[in-house]
């Protein structure tokens, strides 16, 4: 069988795709966050130790799996191994499929407020707590803004892999990174500013323990879009001459540098105008509000609007990549055309992220707390936290740990270094490759490992090993 491929025009259309991917809501929200929480410079340290021992090598083996095979996840694994391990590929589109589902609904949020900053007032609101509390408890405005975004995604997706994925990247990418800098720029001239940065930065390595490394290593998984078969699915699409390292190399770097620089922007934001550290959606829906409404009426919406302008660029070329997993495997395994795969997928998704979008108070019984039937680890909580602790949490290191295991001992390291080697003829009898097969076969089994199972047993059992 071969059918003609399309793929990405050149190596900057990956990198630019494939960095869109890694560059997303858990950069800007969760990366600053946990930073300036856990010891600031410390805990910025131990991310790049995780980055580079266990993100690098997984992405250059997932990349190294997907040009090989040329396919899907599922059609990787089926390839290479056998029809058992092509249940991580399935795993892989399950996960494109349920993660997509409360991630659309965030970016949802977000684009919400984008065109309520912008074009409304709510930047008049008194009370950001309670506005947004209820802001996610009605579902009318929020299947709206979430039906939008799973539309302008799908719009992307359904022109292909070089018209859309590609060019909206190579669009969107700048986009940001020229709106983030300016908002930097802009945070760091405001008395006080400074402060933050400090607080963000500032190592303090009495607040590193197992369980801040553990979810450094885990976030640092998620940030990079591994273990589902992201990267195996964009890999597909690029050429033979493309050096994997090096692109995986700038991928890493620039999802690093982007989070990094988010942190340059809301800590000091948050000293500037004297506003206390939340976690989670909180910090950027009901916190960094208030910073914008006491910028002035003007100078708040065109900071705050571009802001959340920021939020939902980055989470577009996010949801962009979650999408294209499910709908290679229909257009590879069940010949479905793109058009049709695209239009199925997404609303399929769209109607499995209603529940996600209830669970924020419309619904009492999906929304955790006394009323709630959902219950698990010993409490009741909200259906999207449950998506995303089966999904993100626990499924993302299991698909990352099997994925190296596969890549070491079933297709084996030979045959990855033959990979990578046809767009880096350097690479055989290199430090590089020693290093990766090394992290492949041991290192990143073992920690993924670690992280799977602590994550399944204190989110699912409400049994922690590590405090
Ligand atoms: N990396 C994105 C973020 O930081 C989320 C994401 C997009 C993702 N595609 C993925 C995570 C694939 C895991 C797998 O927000």
């Amino acid at each position: 069988m071969s059918t003609t491929r399309t793929g990405f025009s050149s190596r900057l259309g990956f990198v630019a795709a494939a960095a869109g991917s890694a560059v997303g809501l858990g950069n800007i929200w969760k990366f600053p966050y946990e930073t300036a929480d856990n010891g600031g410079g410390a805990f910025f340290l131990i991310y790049l130790l995780c980055i580079f021992l266990i993100g690098f090598p997984v992405m250059v083996g997932e990349i190294s799996l997907g040009r090989h095979t040329r396919s899907n996840p599922y059609g990787a694994y089926l390839k290479t191994g056998n029809k058992n391990w092509a249940l991580v590929g399935i795993l892989g589109v399950a996960c494109g499929f349920m993660i997509l589902s409360f991630y659309n609904v965030i970016a949802g949020w977000a684009f919400g407020y984008f065109l309520k900053i912008s074009f409304g007032d709510l930047l008049n609101e008194g009370d950001f707590g309670a506005f947004f509390g209820s802001y996610v408890g009605q579902i009318g405005e929020l299947f709206f803004f979430s039906l939008a975004f799973m539309a302008i995604t799908a719009f992307v997706v359904m022109r292909g892999v070089q018209k859309g994925i590609e060019s909206a990247a190579k669009i969107l990418m700048p986009v940001l990174l020229v709106i983030l800098l300016g908002l930097i720029i802009y945070a760091l001239t405001l008395p006080g500013s400074w402060e933050g940065v400090e607080y963000y930065l500032k190592p303090d390595f009495s607040k590193l323990n197992l369980d801040v490394i553990n979810s450094a290593m885990g976030h640092a998984f998620f940030s990079l879009s591994l273990g589902m078969g992201a990267l195996i699915t964009y890999g597909s699409y690029i050429g033979k001459q493309d050096n994997i390292t090096s692109s995986a190399a700038i991928v890493t770097v620039a999802d690093t540098g982007v989070a990094f620089l988010a942190g340059m922007l809301l800590l000091p934001l948050m000293f500037a105008m004297d506003l206390e550290a939340a976690q989670g959606p909180s910090l950027i829906f009901v916190v960094l509000p208030k910073a914008f409404a006491q910028m002035g009426p003007i100078v708040g919406k065109v900071v705050g609007g571009s802001f959340f302008l920021l939020v939902c660029v980055a989470a577009l070329t996010s949801t962009i990549s979650l999408l294209e997993v499910p709908v290679s495997y229909f257009v590879d395994e069940r010949k479905w055309s793109r058009g049709k795969s695209v239009s199925i997928v997404a609303a399929v998704i769209f109607l499995i992220g209603i529940p996600s979008m209830m669970s924020q108070g419309f619904s009492p019984a999906l929304s955790g707390g006394e009323e709630g039937i959902i219950n698990y680890g010993g409490k009741t909580q909200d259906f999207l936290t449950l998506v995303a602790d089966a999904f993100s949490e626990v499924s993302l290191p299991l698909g990352g740990l099997l994925m190296s295991l596969f890549v070491a001992f079933r297709w084996k390291t030979a045959n990855l270094s033959d990979e990578i080697s046809k767009g880096n003829p350097t690479y055989k009898g290199s430090t590089l490759e020693k290093f990766i097969n090394i992290a492949i076969s041991y290192v990143c089994p073992i920690i993924l490992g670690f992280i799977f199972i602590s994550n399944l047993l204190e989110k699912f059992f409400g049994f922690s090993f590590i405090h």
